[in-house]
């Protein structure tokens, strides 16, 4: 199934319909966490179906984003050629092509293998500010079935301290989503 859309219904009440982020079967009414906790089932059943990892990325940065309205949601790549992430598949402004080690956020979720939840950017020592608009963030590292950190999930909010502990929980289970078929995508054509 390429794109899924579940837009209406009926019951014993009467006909329904409920709002969707785009073609994805999510309740644009309900609070943000949920709309996300929604999401990881049909982020499954969407990346599953195709085997290129550069439409996976693209798809899921267009689900998160379509679902929340996050200033920038995107992936950088681990170049291990380079020790450093390339920027891959995203939704936002334009941003910085190369993070290295050492410095900002997604390097720090790299190098760590951890979450990082930063709730006022300008508080984060080296923070790499590729839109000034970005006030707080969340980095997710992705890991291939070996356990390494082969990317990295970066959601950006023009809003400060804008991610509660239900949003992480269920950015963190999109990013198992992403991570458990990581290894049965090609990246052909590179
Ligand atoms: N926030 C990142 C930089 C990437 S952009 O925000 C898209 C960081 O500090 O690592």
């Amino acid at each position: 199934m390429a794109c899924l859309g579940l837009r209406g219904g009926r019951d014993g009440r009467g006909v329904y319909f409920w709002a969707v982020a785009h073609d994805l079967p999510i309740d644009m009414t309900l609070p943000r966490a949920d709309r996300l906790a929604q999401l990881a089932t049909p982020l499954r059943a969407l990346l599953e179906d195709e085997a290129s990892g550069w439409a996976n990325l693209a798809n899921a940065s267009a689900a998160v984003s379509s679902a929340t309205g996050w200033h920038w949601v995107g992936f950088y790549l681990v170049d291990q050629a380079q020790d450093n992430l390339v920027l891959g598949p995203f939704q936002g402004p334009i941003a910085c092509t190369r993070l290295f080690r050492g410095k900002g956020v997604c390097a720090a979720a790299w190098t760590h293998n951890q979450t990082q939840v930063v709730p006022d950017v300008h508080a984060f020592p080296g923070h790499v500010a590729c839109s000034s608009a970005s006030l707080s963030e969340v980095v997710l590292p992705v890991h291939n079935a070996e356990g390494d950190v082969v990317a990295v999930w970066d959601i950006d909010s023009a809003d400060a301290d804008d991610f509660s502990a239900a949003e992480v929980a269920a950015l963190e289970a999109l990013t198992a989503v992403v991570s458990s078929l990581w290894d049965s995508w090609t990246w052909s054509p590179a």
